[in-house]
């Protein structure tokens, strides 16, 4: 069959083959602890799901004005007023089908054949991907490890060439957990500018954020060609509801819609209104639970920094460790880059799922979400520990 070219610069998902020998483990009956997936382990808020509920019974289940409806737009941008303190008078917002989708029509607005577009390594597995179905070319830049590997602006303007269109940043980052701060962020903004680039930023983990002066949102810049991207997904545990959106300046946000109504049309009328609770109740993340994440976060770090040829910073968002595994995969005779083999074993012969760094363009490291509860996480750490031990 000779399908269009554009698909050729797809390539199955690197997870795919470890989650389906999961998944096949799991059949059979094996316990698993899953520090793999990137689902939040805790439900919706239950003022999400009445909402939903509500929304069926009233019969809120049409179709809705392309970029969401103004209750649930406003709800966001009330949202960014209140916990981010941004003035949003500049601001619009288009709802969509998750950050997925987000990402998907602004690479469709802004890139085409020719275009060079920015992106953090080691990255979300999409980015790449759909620069580059939109015609373009991904130019990866990795920032030091001190940093979780974040691009600064320094590490970002080498790559700058008269092709350059735009510049992608992801903070909090998956899978690395870094957090760009205000100057950091103010640093890529004055870049952006200078050389006149598109700065698009997704903070779908902004609840994720363990130091919370640290986090400094894109929307607070005053910039015009910024646009960000978040999502209820993370936030509020609301991954099958598909809703995220995206903020900018009204020219662009018009672009979108265009591109949207050909695309999904809008997201799903019931989601919408229980995103709007979500925001309206400022449910994010309680600051309990997220001292638990914290604790959780610093206890496995701890952890898996003592296992032989293990380096695991404690990095300041998100909820995934990204350990440099290099020393364990010399010890256990793997060559570096060779993440894939140590997952392979903590699957088979450890019970645990991670991810192996390769699959975000961060060989000789593994991603590990710390979303179980504390009593799965020693489990884990018990049975890692067991595993790499007995083979070193
Ligand atoms: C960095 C990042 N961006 C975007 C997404 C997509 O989120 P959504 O579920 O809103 O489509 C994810 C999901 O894992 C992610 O990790």
């Amino acid at each position: 069959m000779n399908f269009a070219g554009r698909v050729n610069v797809l390539s199955k998902s690197e997870t795919q083959e470890i989650n389906d020998r999961a998944a096949e483990l799991k059949r059979k009956g094996r316990d698993l602890v899953d520090l793999g997936a990137g689902d939040p382990k805790f439900r919706e808020p239950k003022q999400v799901r009445s909402a939903g509920k509500e929304a069926i019974e009233d019969g809120y289940t049409c179709y809705t004005e392309v970029g969401g409806n103004p209750n649930l737009r406003g709800a966001i941008t009330e949202r960014y007023k209140k916990v981010f303190e941004v003035d949003t008078s500049n601001l619009a917002v288009m709802t969509t089908v998750g950050a997925k989708s987000a990402l998907f029509e602004i690479a469709q607005l802004l890139y085409e054949e020719g275009d060079e577009v920015i992106l953090p390594r080691p990255y979300w597995v999409s980015y790449s991907a759909q620069v580059e179905l939109a015609g373009g070319t991904p130019v990866f830049v990795m920032g030091k490890r001190d940093d979780h590997y974040l691009p600064t602006a320094a590490d970002i303007e080498p790559k700058i060439t008269p092709a350059t269109r735009g510049i992608l940043i992801n903070s909090p980052a998956n899978p690395g957990g870094g957090v760009y701060d205000e100057n950091q962020t103010r640093d890529i903004v004055d870049l952006a500018r200078k050389h006149d680039l598109f700065l698009v930023g997704d903070e779908c983990y902004d609840g994720f954020v363990y130091e919370r002066d640290r986090f400094w949102t894109l929307a607070s810049s005053d910039y015009e060609r910024v646009l960000i991207v978040g999502s209820t997904s993370k936030n509020f545990a609301m991954t099958g509801w598909r809703l995220g959106y995206i903020m900018g300046r009204t020219g662009y946000i018009d672009e979108l819609e265009k591109i949207q109504s050909h695309l999904t049309s809008s997201p799903p009328a019931i989601s919408q209104r229980a995103g709007e609770a979500a925001f309206r109740n400022e449910l994010t993340l309680s600051r309990r639970l997220r001292e638990r994440f914290k604790l959780k976060r610093d206890y496995l770090a701890k952890e898996l920094s003592e296992l032989p040829g293990v380096n695991c910073p404690s990095p300041p968002g998100s909820f995934y460790l990204f350990p440099d595994v290099r020393g364990t995969l010399t010890e256990l005779g793997y060559e570096k880059n060779e993440d894939g083999k140590l997952a392979e074993v903590l699957l088979e012969d450890a019970g645990v799922v991670t991810v192996p760094g390769s699959a975000f363009g961060g060989p000789g490291h593994i991603r590990v979400a710390y979303l179980p509860d504390e009593d799965r996480l020693r489990e884990a750490v018990g049975r890692i520990e067991g595993t790499i031990r007995s083979l070193v």
